[in-house]
C-alpha cells in the first residue's frame, strides 16, 4: 500500500484554513495556493537523491551535494492543477512540466483524455502529479494510468485536500504512488465535493464563480 503523508506543518495548516474560508478573495486564494504548493513540494521532494560534486568557494575547493539524475517532472491535471504549478516551480525552477486534460463522460462517467503533453523520457524521471483536490480519485487514477502508459514508473501525487474515498481508490489502483496532502477531510457529499473542503478549487483559483 502506498504511503500517505499529511503535512502537519503549522504554516500549511494556517494557510489551509484561510483557503477554506468562503470569503477569501480570488487574489488571496491564488497567493495561498502558490505558497501551499511550495510547502507541499518541499515535503514531496524531501528524499530526492543527491550526488557530491567538486566546487570552488571563494576560499577553497570542496565537495558538496547537488540533485542527482534527470530533472523531475510536475504533471498538472487540468485545470485546477495549474494553480499548484507556480509554487512548485518557485522551488524547483528547472523541473519539466506535463499537462494532462481529462473530462468526465456524462454517460459512462469515465475520465476521457482530451490533452496530453509530457517530456518523452518519463521512464527516467520522477513525476510529481499535482491536483488540489483528491475527491473520488477518478481523474488522479486516469492521469496516472496515462503517465504509466507513456513509461513513467516513479510517481508521487500531491494534493491540498484528500477524501478518504479518494485515498482508498488511488491506493487501490496505484499502490506504488505515494501521496502528499495537507489534510484528509471527512468525506464526499452527494455532488462528490469534499466536505468540509474548500469548494471548487478551479473556480476559486480562476475566479469563475
Ligand atoms: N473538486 C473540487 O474542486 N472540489 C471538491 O470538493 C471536489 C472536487
Amino acid at each position: 500500500m502506498s504511503d500517505v503523508t499529511v503535512v502537519d506543518h503549522p504554516l500549511v495548516q494556517h494557510k489551509l484554513t484561510l483557503m477554506r474560508v468562503k470569503d477569501t478573495s480570488t487574489a488571496s486564494f491564488r497567493r495561498l495556493i502558490r505558497e501551499m504548493a511550495t510547502l507541499l513540494c518541499y515535503e514531496a521532494t524531501r528524499d530526492l537523491a543527491l550526488e557530491e560534486v567538486e566546487i570552488e568557494t571563494p576560499l577553497t575547493r570542496t565537495r558538496s551535494p547537488l540533485l542527482a539524475g534527470k530533472k523531475l517532472v510536475f504533471a498538472s491535471i487540468l485545470r485546477a492543477g495549474t494553480g499548484l504549478l507556480d509554487g512548485m516551480l518557485d522551488l524547483v525552477p528547472a523541473a519539466r512540466v506535463a499537462h494532462i486534460g481529462l473530462y468526465r463522460d456524462p454517460q459512462t462517467l469515465q475520465a476521457v483524455e482530451y490533452y496530453f503533453k509530457a517530456p518523452e523520457d518519463l521512464d527516467e524521471r520522477l513525476v510529481i502529479v499535482v491536483d488540489p483536490m483528491l475527491a473520488t480519485g477518478h481523474s488522479a487514477i486516469a492521469a496516472i494510468d496515462r503517465l504509466k502508459e507513456r513509461g513513467a514508473t516513479n510517481i508521487r501525487f500531491v494534493c491540498v485536500l484528500a477524501s478518504p474515498e479518494g485515498l482508498s481508490a488511488l491506493q487501490g489502483h496505484h499502490p506504488d504512488v505515494s501521496i502528499i496532502t495537507a489534510a484528509i477531510d471527512e468525506g464526499l457529499n452527494e455532488h462528490a465535493y469534499i466536505v468540509p473542503g474548500l469548494g471548487d478549487a478551479g473556480d476559486r483559483i480562476f475566479g469563475t464563480k
